[in-house]
């Protein structure tokens, strides 16, 4: 209960949530270890209400170095768990995608994703990245047909000035923000871009049952309570629901 007496746990989100940035996928980067913990998570997003969730491992070579054939295995294995015990959730298979001069052909031969399919790249950056240094790599993005969706962005310290931000947006960038980025030091600043409709979408980057808190349900609630149900329904719902090219019912 990070955000008050009022928001408990699952209590309060619609069903239908859209998570587009987690590390649920078993024994491929720092998040969910085995089977076991791969189907418990799924199972906490599903009771939040998050019925499309698309599962973002880290790919950073110089860090993960998972095989294909793992990550292949383990989205099976995630699929097979969904379609028998939870018909009516939707799993997606993406990357986030740390930015490296190479990053472009690297998705062009296959060694990472964007998003389900999709031309839009959930992409981060080293945390020192200059704001210079991240506008080169999401133009290069840009000029070769992916767009990119900066994940977490109250990460960047060198991110904060509204005219860089405002020039992204007006490259075609998206954003995204962590559950957590509302009750963290750069609150205000989050707030702020939420007010002005700059952010597009809320994830909570799961990696188990603590590390991605508060939870979708959680975060859902307070967004809606301080900043409206129509702005929860876009950062939880529409936006990434185009973003995946999901159609609301
Ligand atoms: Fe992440």
């Amino acid at each position: 209960m990070l955000f008050g007496k009022n928001n408990r746990a699952h209590a309060e989100a619609p069903v239908g949530l859209v998570d587009l940035h987690c590390h649920i996928l078993a024994g491929v980067d720092d998040g969910a270890r085995d089977d076991a913990q791969m189907y418990d998570l799924i199972r906490l997003e599903y009771d939040c209400g998050v019925r499309h969730l698309c599962f973002t491992p880290h790919y950073n070579p110089a860090i993960f170095t998972p095989k294909p054939e793992k990550i292949a295995e383990s989205f099976e294995k995630a699929k097979l768990f969904v379609s028998e015990n939870l018909p009516d959730m939707s799993v997606y298979l993406g990357n986030e995608v740390f930015m490296r001069p190479d990053t472009v052909e690297r998705l062009r031969d296959g060694s990472c994703r964007a998003l389900g399919g999709t031309r839009t790249v959930l992409t981060e950056f080293s945390p020192s990245m200059t704001y210079d240094e991240m506008r080169l790599y999401v133009v290069k993005l840009l000029s070769n047909g992916k767009t990119p969706l900066l994940a977490h962005i109250e990460r960047y310290e060198k991110l904060t000035e509204p005219k860089d931000i405002m020039e992204l947006k007006s490259l075609g960038v998206k954003f995204q923000i962590n559950t957590e980025a509302f009750s963290g030091p750069r609150k205000k600043f989050v707030s702020k871009l939420v007010e002005r409709g700059i952010i597009d979408v809320v994830a909570d980057d799961r990696h188990n049952h603590t590390r991605g808190n508060p939870d979708m349900a959680e975060c859902y609630s307070f967004v809606a309570q301080k900043f409206g149900e129509r702005a929860a329904h876009a950062l939880f719902v529409s936006r990434p629901s185009s973003i995946l090219n999901i159609i609301e019912k």
